[in-house]
């Protein structure tokens, strides 16, 4: 499964670009599947999860060129409307592919994509949203059978919570439905942005992508367009805190700063001084991060839940003590435990960590319990004393480009054993 060896006390500094958004280039691909024609996607980032998403598109009769981080899907043959067990059990994410796939055939079949180690992620909102447009929807035996008996028609969808998924497929589904939709309390994470932008290139016609109110103008057909995907909002803070926590400085290129402003606040009450000059951004550490009083993870443009776990790290050794409360998700704080093998003083009750910081972690063997834990894990072997040993480093590959490769030029010392 493969493990990071971080040596620590290395003081981080330097320039990144950063990799395409993870969050934005999954659903973009996957609305491939409506167009009937070729897109070509730039700043495609190279992770396990698009090579899974690929392989789905493959699987449906896509044909699909990647050259470096340019991916070319030509999705004229698609000729199934199924996703196997096996694919939906690689990545539980692929439940986005339900509103292309039912926009382009009239029917769908993919297992429940079932829970993962930082929830039971249901999927009642995409369901209950999906049957409004006239989609028939049998749940059995762990498998959804959709079907269209006559048309796909816009409707009115009020979501109880901004979920992002299901917005993204409600987005699907309407882009070719007959009719107008209405999406209430939508998601406004900066990925629906980049959805309804790359759809629009297509010929769609969505209005309000990114704030809570959605309208999308059924059309009959989305032809191919060129698209580039916007930069991972979630990767750029992750290399944030690893200056932060090691008092560094960092360069981050291309980056939207509009897409990390939540985060700004908290790095700056942590003591760390930041720069922006368009898309580039500057961040210098303190000697020693303060604490931060507390975070509280909410919807998009509160602070984002995928980084919870990277900032526990950085309070894990701050000047103080930090409050942390995770609204999102139920179970994840599954990297409290690891990071308290390495010395941090951590209680959590219930979805509350208080995080006593302390004046430096131990090295330690460490597992990574997901993708944004196991991130979290490496940040604290960079802060730490002595070596770190980060196994299951397969949940980091999903969603960080090069992780090691890009901390190394940084300055840090990260080596990836089989
Ligand atoms: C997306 O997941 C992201 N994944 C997640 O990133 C991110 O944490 C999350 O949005 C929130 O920002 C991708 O975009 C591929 P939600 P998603 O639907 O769409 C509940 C990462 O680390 N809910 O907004 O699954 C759900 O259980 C990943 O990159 C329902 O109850 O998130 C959760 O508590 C992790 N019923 C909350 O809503 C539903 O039908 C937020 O989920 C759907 C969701």
């Amino acid at each position: 499964m493969g493990k990071f060896i971080v040596e620590g006390g290395r003081r981080l500094r330097g320039e990144i670009k950063i990799q395409g958004s993870k969050n934005s280039v999954l659903p973009i691909l996957a609305a491939c599947v409506l167009v009937d024609g070729v897109s070509v996607i730039h700043n495609c980032p190279l992770l396990s999860d698009t090579d899974v998403t690929i392989k789905i598109l493959e699987h449906l009769g896509c044909s699909v060129m990647r050259e470096g981080h340019t991916v070319t899907v030509d999705s004229t043959g698609v000729n199934a409307f199924d996703i196997p067990d096996t694919l939906m059990r690689e990545m539980r994410s692929s439940v986005i592919f339900l509103g292309a796939i039912i926009g382009r055939s009239g029917r769908a079949e993919i297992s429940t994509p079932g829970g993962c180690e930082i929830g039971l992620r249901p999927i009642d909102l995409h369901i209950s949203s999906i049957k409004k447009f006239g989609v028939e929807i049998a749940e059995e035996h762990g498998r959804l059978e959709c079907s269209v008996p006559d048309a796909l028609r816009g409707t009115e969808i009020t979501l109880a919570f901004p979920s992002v998924g299901a917005t993204e497929n409600i987005m699907l589904t309407a882009a070719t439905a007959r009719g107008t939709t209405t999406i209430i309390n939508a998601a406004r994470e900066p990925e629906i942005s980049d959805l309804a932008d790359f759809l629009n290139g297509c010929g769609a016609r969505i209005h309000g992508g990114g704030e809570g109110i959605i309208t999308v103008a059924g059309v009959d057909s989305l032809s191919g367009t060129e698209h580039t995907v916007i930069p991972d909002r979630i990767a750029a803070a992750t290399y944030m805190f690893s200056a932060a926590m090691t008092h560094g400085t960092i360069i981050l290129k291309d980056i939207i700063p509009a897409h990390i402003g939540p985060v700004f606040p908290v790095l700056e009450e942590a003591g760390c001084e930041i720069n922006i000059k368009g898309r580039e951004l500057e961040l210098t550490a303190p000697p020693r991060i303060r604490r931060i009083h507390k975070i509280s993870t909410m919807p998009y443009p509160g602070f984002p839940t995928d980084i919870q776990a990277p900032i526990m790290a950085l309070t894990a050794v701050a000047d103080g003590t930090s409050v942390i409360i995770e609204n999102i998700f139920e179970s994840r704080f599954k990297h409290v435990a690891e990071l308290i093998r390495m010395g941090a003083d951590i209680k959590t009750e219930g979805r509350m960590a208080v995080i006593q910081g302390v004046p430096y972690l131990t090295g330690a063997s460490v597992v990574s319990p997901d993708l944004r834990g196991g991130s979290a894990l490496v940040l604290a072997g960079l802060a730490a004393k002595g070596i770190t040993e980060v196994s299951d480093i397969h949940h980091i590959d999903r969603g960080y480009e090069s992780f090691e490769e890009i901390l190394c030029a940084l300055g840090a010392s990260v080596k990836r054993k089989a």
